[in-house]
């Protein structure tokens, strides 16, 4: 009889959609060796966390924060994430830089996990993707003015998607061994 599989939530916290390719990518992945549920963190509710023996969370950063929900969710969810395998993956372009693209060094996710007072098993962070053109007026401006200042890619006509995918798979890697 064959070994059941284990199975994994994966929840991703997105605005323009980076952070739910990655979550795809990393289901597609998993499948082979796991039962995979994956939801947008908005839909969270629809699940009981009971059903699942590990839980993934992918979040982008936005002028500085993750979004409340995932805040939220960990909180109201901290005692039965501790009782799980868990891995988490921040999304931001300050790790594009080499001193600030790992969880020990990336600013956003030793904030982040710090404020939410959870330790995940497993800890990921990547550079996300910039869509100039798909921005509106005041946050291509904005974003604009944050990649002069710290020296980013600069030109508005462009998309610039700047994950490593390779750390992608280290991080399926990890999970997998989870
Ligand atoms: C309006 C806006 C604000 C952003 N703010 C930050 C930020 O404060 N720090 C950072 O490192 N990256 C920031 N980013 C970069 C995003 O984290 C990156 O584009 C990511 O890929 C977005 O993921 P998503 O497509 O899943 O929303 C910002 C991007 C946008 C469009």
């Amino acid at each position: 009889m064959g070994k059941e599989k284990s199975s994994v939530l994966i929840l991703y916290s997105t605005v323009d959609g980076h952070t739910k390719y990655i979550c795809e990518y990393i289901e597609n992945k998993l499948r082979k060796t796991k039962e995979i549920k994956l939801l947008p963190m908005e839909n969270s509710h629809e699940c009981n966390l009971d059903d699942f023996n590990e839980v993934v969370i992918g979040a982008s950063v936005r002028y500085g924060y993750h979004r409340k929900n995932v805040y939220e969710f960990i909180d109201k969810n901290r005692e039965a994430l501790n009782s799980k395998k868990t891995a988490f993956f921040s999304l931001n372009l300050t790790a594009r830089k080499e001193e600030k693209n790992t969880p020990e060094t990336n600013p956003y996710i030793i904030k982040f996990l710090k404020k939410v007072n959870w330790e995940p098993n497993i800890k990921g962070v990547f550079a996300g993707r910039l869509d100039y053109p798909s921005l509106d007026c005041a946050n291509k401006l904005a974003i604009l003015f944050i990649m002069v200042i710290t020296n980013g890619p600069k030109d508005i006509s462009q998309v610039y998607e700047l994950t490593d995918w390779s750390k992608v798979d280290e991080l399926i890697k990890s999970i997998e061994r989870l």
